[in-house]
């Protein structure tokens, strides 16, 4: 019988994708956006209450991101004659708020320390919440294809979240335990969580051996070494660095797009009136530009600059926040920095006139030596996990490389380096690790009984 089993969720910071265990041993990825196998990991939320994930919440954002609501007019605030009312956090006499919001690196957050929801008109979002938000999106669809309501999943965990630095086991032990609640919510029963370099080694075609998996992803970098036995992996040592093609976009954005959009002061202005570093730092993420955009502190500065004859540069930054231009400028980035691992060059193109108009060349080679030190780090932490796991680099027979950043020829260029090109194996960059834990759910649950 060819019923499913179970099924294997990778949850990145970028993508999030599917797969089912079926009852022969098989797996299939299940195509969530257009028959494409990953979705991407955004949330959004609008405050009538619609949540939607992948391309559907981005679709959403373009069409309501400048829409707000004045708070004079909004129908949280009760306004008396003795007064106005409201549990509105965001209230002020005067002030304004978005309708929606789009949230990206929703898995960065389930290691937060300090808190662990987010608030918008009057509502509190829990961080498992909006997680939980696209993993139901991902059983919702893959039901719907099996035909079924699994209710066992294998889920990949980095090495390290994002974040776990100050207090590594406590806050890495918080995020995991927020990402099963997160399942839980999400309508599952039996949840497994696997190291996502671990999950990435169970694929086939690899003899036996001391094997290396490298597996490059938006929020981190994550590797295993094992050791390969009649198709079985036994970790060996598992490493991770917060290093990621999140953070490569925001390096692109400060090396090219905050310079031509004068901010940095090659257009005098700003750097005369001292555009302040939390806003210029602000503005190299979408997280950070929703974050200038509830910041009142905006207005105020914005204001100073075009009295003062930044007046450019203030309407190029108004149009970016307030003119929902974020999104479209970091897909920009993002987009050529893609370009980068295939083409020498690349342009950064953002045109929206008359207030920006970015039109940018990108040299590979400048990108490259901006994520240099970045790139040390993970070629660190490579040779430290190995150290933990005893071995050299020439006794590894293979070194696989998965996730979108790993396609970056810097970073295949270190592997050849250290190991040698011709022991480097491509693995798919998208469905590697999904693939690998729908078979560690195969393992854990097939001969089980159905939930
Ligand atoms: N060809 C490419 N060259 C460079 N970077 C790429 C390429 N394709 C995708 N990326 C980047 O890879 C990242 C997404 O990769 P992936 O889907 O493996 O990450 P993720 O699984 O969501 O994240 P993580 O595993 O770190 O939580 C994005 O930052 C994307 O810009
Ligand atoms: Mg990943």
């Amino acid at each position: 019988m060819k019923g499913g089993v179970a099924y294997g969720i990778d949850f990145g910071t970028s993508n999030s994708s599917i797969a089912v265990a079926f009852a022969d041993g098989s797996t299939h990825v299940i195509g969530t956006e257009n028959r494409a196998p990953a979705l991407r990991s955004l949330v959004y939320l609008n405050r009538d209450g619609n949540r939607l994930t992948g391309e559907d919440s981005v679709r959403a954002y373009l069409t309501t991101a400048t829409a707000q609501t004045a708070c004079s007019r909004c129908s949280l605030v009760d306004h008396t004659r003795y007064g106005t009312y409201t549990t509105c956090v965001q209230h002020r006499s005067g002030g304004s708020c978005r309708d929606s919001r789009l949230l990206a690196q929703v898995k960065r957050d389930l290691s937060s320390d300090h808190l662990d929801r987010t608030n918008s008109w009057t509502r509190d979002y829990r961080f498992t919440e909006l997680v939980a938000v696209i993993l139901k999106r991902l059983k919702k669809t893959a039901d719907r294809s099996t035909g079924q309501d699994i209710r066992r999943v294998a889920i990949g965990r980095p090495v390290r979240f994002p974040g776990v630095e100050a207090d590594p086991l406590r806050l890495q032990a918080l995020a995991e335990e927020r990402l099963r609640e997160a399942a839980g919510i999400a309508g599952f029963s039996h949840v497994q969580l696997v190291p996502e370099p671990q999950a990435a080694v169970t694929v086939e075609g690899i003899s036996d051996g001391l094997v290396v998996c490298t597996d490059f992803g938006g929020g981190t970098f994550d590797v295993a070494v094992l050791s390969k036995k009649n198709n079985r992996g036994t970790v060996l040592a598992l490493g991770g660095a917060v290093i990621g093609g999140e953070s490569f976009d925001s390096r692109l954005f400060d090396l090219k797009v905050r310079p031509a959009l004068g901010v940095d002061g090659q257009a005098g202005a700003a750097k005369q009136l001292g555009v302040p570093g939390w806003l210029r730092a602000g503005l190299n993420s979408l997280t950070g530009c929703q974050q200038l955009l509830r910041d009142e502190r905006v207005g105020p500065v914005l204001r100073d600059l075009s009295a003062h004859g930044g007046r450019g540069v203030a309407e190029a930054l108004r149009e970016l926040l307030y003119g929902g231009q974020a999104w479209a400028c970091h897909q920009a980035v993002e987009q050529a920095k893609i370009r980068l691992s295939t083409e020498r060059q690349a342009r950064i193109t953002l045109r929206r006139l008359p207030h920006l108009d970015l039109d940018i060349l990108v040299q590979r080679s400048e990108f490259e030596q901006s994520i240099r030190s970045e790139l040390s780090k993970v070629e660190a932490c490579i040779h430290e996990t190995l150290a933990r796991a005893g071995v050299d680099p020439d006794q590894i027979a293979y070194v696989t490389r998965t996730g979108g950043s790993s396609r970056i020829p810097a970073f295949e260029a270190m592997l050849h380096s250290t190991f040698g090109a011709s022991r480097v194996v491509d693995r798919d960059a998208f469905t590697t690790v999904v693939t690998g834990l729908a078979r560690f759910a195969y393992a854990e649950w097939a001969s089980s009984r159905p939930v």
